[in-house]
C-alpha cells in the first residue's frame, strides 16, 4: 500500500509555505508580544512539513512504523515539555540538540551504506562530501551537547577543562579531520573510505567533548546557543544528504539565527565570539573562577524595614535574576507592583541579556506573571539613569549586578556589562545567603554602603511584604 497523495510539485509548494511560516516564526519569537503568534506559525509549519513529506512520493512503505515513531516521539516530547521546570529548560534544550546531531550522524551513515545510490564521478564526490560534513557536524553537536547538558545540570563540573596545549590539540584534531576528508573523498578502496569515516567519527566525538568541556561556566549561555546553531547546520547537512529542500532551509534558519544570537550574547558579555566558539582560544575568560577577597560589612534588613523603604521611594527598579525563577516569585512581584501602582510609585523592570539560565529567561517569567511589557527595560536603557532611581530591588540576581565585572580586571567576569544599580540611592538584595552566583565570583555589591541584604527565599520575603500591606 502506498499513500502518495501529493505529487512532488504539491510537496514542493507545501514546503515553500512551510519555509515562509518558519521565517515568520523567527520574526514572531523575537518579541514578547508576538511570541505566541510565532509559536503558532512554527507549529503549523512543522505540521505542514510532516504531512507533506508523509503523503509525498518519497515515502513508499513503512507507514505503520513512521506513525508509531511519530506517536511515541510526540508522547515523549509532550511529557518532557510538561514536566520540565523553567529553570531546567537549558538542560532540556542541550539534550535535544544532541538528538539533532545524532540524527545527522545516523542519516549520514545510512546514506553512506545505501547501495541504491549510483552516482557518477563528480556526483559521487559531492555526495561523499555532504555525508562527511553532515557526520562531522552531527557528531560534534552530539558530544558537545551531551557535555553541555552535564555541565548545566551540575552532573559535570562547570569549571573549564584546561589541558596542556589544548589549542594545539584542537588544531591537531581539525587537521586530522581535513586529511581524513581528503582520503575519504579521493579513495576508490571501500575499506579505506570506511576506516577514514570511522576514525573521523571518533575524532569528532572527542573534539565536541573537548570544545565544550574547555569552556567555563560564565560562557555557557553562548555555548548553548552555539550548539543550537550547530544543530541547525547539522539539520541542513541532513537536508543535503536527503535532497530535502525544506530541511536545508530550516536548518540554515536555525543555524544562522543561533549564530547571530551567540554573537549578540558575546557582545552582551564582552566576550570574543571567535574565542568562545574555539573553546576559549586566546582569552583568559575561561580560567576557573577565583574568588577575590571582598571586604566590608553586610547591612541586613527585615521585611518591615524593606516595606518602609519601598513606600518612601518614588521610582523603583526591579532587577530579576536566576533566584527569582528558582523561588517562582514572579506572581507575588506582580501583585506588589499593582499595589505600588495604586500608590503612584513608579516601578520598572531592568533585564540583563543573560539573566537566569537561558536567553530570554526573565522575559518568559515576567510574561508568565502577566507583567505589562511597557515597564520592562533592557539593561542599556536604564544603566545611565540609576541616579534617578530611589530603590533597586535585586531579586535572586548576583553575577548580573556584580561591580567587579567593571572594576576588577582579574575577575573571571571582567568586561561583562552589568546592571549598575549601585549608582542609584539604595539597593536591596533578596537572596537566601551569601553564596556566589553562576560564575562563582564574590560580589562587592553586597558590601557597598547603599546596599542592604534581605535574607530568605525571595518568594517568602515578598509574600511577607504583601501581607504587611494588608495589615
Ligand atoms: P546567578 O548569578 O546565578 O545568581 C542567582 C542568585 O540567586 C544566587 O546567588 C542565589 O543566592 C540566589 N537564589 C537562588 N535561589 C533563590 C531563592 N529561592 N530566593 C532568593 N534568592 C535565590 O544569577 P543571575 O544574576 O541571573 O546571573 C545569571 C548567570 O548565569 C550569569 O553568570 C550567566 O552568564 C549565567 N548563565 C546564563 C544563561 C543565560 S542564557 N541566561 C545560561 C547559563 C548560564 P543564594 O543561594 O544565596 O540564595
Amino acid at each position: 500500500m502506498t499513500l502518495n497523495i501529493f505529487t512532488s510539485e504539491v510537496v514542493n509548494s507545501l514546503y515553500i509555505v512551510s519555509a515562509v511560516l518558519f521565517i515568520l516564526t523567527l520574526g514572531g519569537l523575537s518579541n514578547q508580544e508576538s511570541s505566541t503568534r510565532g509559536n503558532i506559525y512554527g507549529i503549523t509549519a512543522m505540521a505542514i512539513a510532516i504531512v507533506a513529506t508523509f503523503l509525498g512520493p518519497r515515502i513508499t512503505n513503512n507507514y505503520y512504523l513512521i506513525i508509531l515513531l511519530i506517536f511515541f516521539g510526540g508522547i515523549i516530547g509532550l511529557t518532557l515539555a510538561k514536566k520540565v521546570k523553567m529553570t531546567d529548560m537549558p538542560e532540556l534544550v542541550a539534550i535535544l540538540h544532541s538528538l539533532v546531531g545524532l540524527a545527522a550522524v545516523l542519516v549520514g551513515i545510512v546514506n553512506y551504506m545505501n547501495p541504491t545510490y549510483n552516482f557518477s564521478n563528480t556526483e559521487m564526490i559531492i555526495h561523499n562530501i555532504e555525508i562527511y560534513i553532515g557526520i562531522f557536524i552531527g557528531m560534534v553537536t552530539f558530544s558537545g551537547s551531551v557535555v553541555a547538558f552535564g555541565k548545566l545540570s551540575g552532573k559535570i563540573s562547570g569549571n573549564p577543562l584546561i589541558l596542556p596545549a589544548r589549542h594545539y590539540l584542537n588544531l591537531l584534531m581539525i587537521v586530522s579531520i581535513i586529511l581524513l576528508a581528503y582520503i575519504f573523498v579521493s579513495t576508490d578502496v571501500v575499506d579505506t573510505a570506511s576506516n577514514s569515516l570511522i576514525l573521523m567519527l571518533v575524532i569528532s566525538f572527542i573534539f565536541g567533548i573537548h570544545l565544550v568541556a574547555s569552556i567555563g561556566g560564565a560562557d555557557m549561555p553562548v555555548v548553548v546557543s552555539m550548539l543550537n546553531s550547530y544543530s541547525g547546520w547539522a539539520a541542513s547537512a541532513t537536508g543535503f544528504m536527503l535532497s530535502n529542500d525544506l530541511l536545508i532551509v530550516v536548518g540554515a534558519l536555525v543555524g544562522s539565527s543561533g549564530a547571530i544570537l551567540s554573537y549578540i550574547m558575546c557582545k552582551a558579555m564582552n566576550r570574543s565570539f571567535i574565542s568562545v566558539i574555539a573553546g576559549g582560544f586566546g582569552t583568559e575568560s575561561s580560567k576557573p573562577s577565583t574568588n577575590s577577597s571582598v571586604q566590608g560589612d553586610i547591612n541586613s534588613i527585615n521585611t518591615d524595614e524593606f516595606k518602609e523603604l519601598i513606600l518612601a521611594s518614588k521610582k523603583i527598579a526591579i532587577i530579576p535574576g536566576y533566584g527569582m525563577a528558582v523561588a517562582q516569585a514572579q506572581f507575588v512581584v506582580n501583585e506588589i507592583i499593582n499595589i505600588l501602582k495604586n500608590k503612584k510609585i513608579d516601578v520598572i523592570f531592568v533585564i540583563h541579556p543573560v539573566a537566569g539560565r537561558m536567553p530570554g529567561h526573565m522575559n518568559v517569567l515576567l510574561a508568565e506573571a502577566q507583567i505589562p511589557y511597557d515597564i520592562v527595560f533592557e539593561m542599556d536603557e536604564v544603566n545611565d539613569d540609576f541616579s534617578n532611581i530611589d530603590l533597586s530591588i535585586v531579586i535572586g540576581a548576583n553575577d548580573i549586578v556584580n561591580p567587579s565585572a567593571l572594576e576588577d580586571p582579574n575577575s573571571p567576569i571582567s568586561g561583562m556589562p552589568v546592571i549598575e544599580c549601585w549608582k542609584g540611592k539604595n539597593t536591596v538584595v533578596l537572596k537566601r545567603g551569601m553564596s556566589t552566583g553562576y560564575a562563582g565570583v564574590e560580589n562587592p555589591l553586597f558590601y557597598k554602603e547603599n546596599s542592604l541584604m534581605l535574607f530568605g527565599d525571595a518568594k517568602e520575603s515578598l509574600t511577607e511584604v504583601l501581607s504587611l500591606n494588608s495589615n
